[in-house]
């Protein structure tokens, strides 16, 4: 595996590295596109990127150094989330993908309890719903209009996920849509 998750310290060590990654760069598919200095220190102080719920890395990539930023979210939960942000000199590089992969095999490697896990992105997000597909995660909702979109209509926001007993096997366990006849 090419990449390594490097947990980080968000108000000590690496706090001055997460302010600097989170506002010089731009993330378009989010709901706030920019980071602030002051936003950044706010959701550090209420425990945003690591609290009993939250949990932050670094993702190292054996050849290119540090290549982003990871978050795990309702990590007290059976079923956590994460918010993956690459920096933009690696975006569109075809690393995504091995970078799923890594962060799938933390998850289900160092969190027992953990039975599903689960993205969620905009439907323009193109690449992040190809490197789902591609790591075998299954689509299991597009709410319609629920991503407000500054000065636009809202999109819809596309969730996957991935069991950890196929994690496991490598066999996906299929999502029968239509299961109830109308
Ligand atoms: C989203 C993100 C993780 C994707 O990782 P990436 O390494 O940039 O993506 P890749 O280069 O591996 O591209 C994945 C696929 O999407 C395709 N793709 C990328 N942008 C595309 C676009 N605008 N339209 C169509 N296809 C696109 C690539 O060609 C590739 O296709 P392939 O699998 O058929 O070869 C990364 O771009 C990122 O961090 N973006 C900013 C933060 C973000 O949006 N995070 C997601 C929040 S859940």
């Amino acid at each position: 595996m090419p990449i390594t998750l490097t947990r980080l310290d968000p108000t000590g060590e690496d706090h001055d590295a997460l302010v600097d990654f989170l506002t010089r760069n731009e993330f378009p598919f989010h709901v706030n596109h920019r980071w602030t200095r002051e936003a950044v220190e706010t959701s550090t102080a209420g425990g945003a990127f690591r609290d009993e719920d939250n949990d932050s890395f670094w993702l190292d990539h054996e050849e290119h150094g540090r290549i982003g930023f990871l978050r795990l979210e309702d990590l007290g939960e059976d079923s956590p989330l994460f918010d993956l942000r690459l920096d933009a000199p690696f975006r569109n590089r075809g690393l995504g993908a091995d970078v799923l992969r890594a962060v799938s095999m933390h998850v289900f490697t160092t969190l027992p309890r953990v039975t599903r896990f689960e993205g969620q992105t905009r439907e323009d997000n193109v690449a992040m719903r190809k490197i789902f597909l591609r790591c075998g995660w299954v689509k299991e909702a597009h709410y319609r209009e629920s991503w407000p979109v500054d000065g636009g209509r809202p999109l819809a926001s596309v969730a996957y996920a991935v069991l950890r007993r196929d994690w496991e096997t490598g066999r996906t366990t299929p999502l029968v849509w239509d299961d109830l006849p109308g």
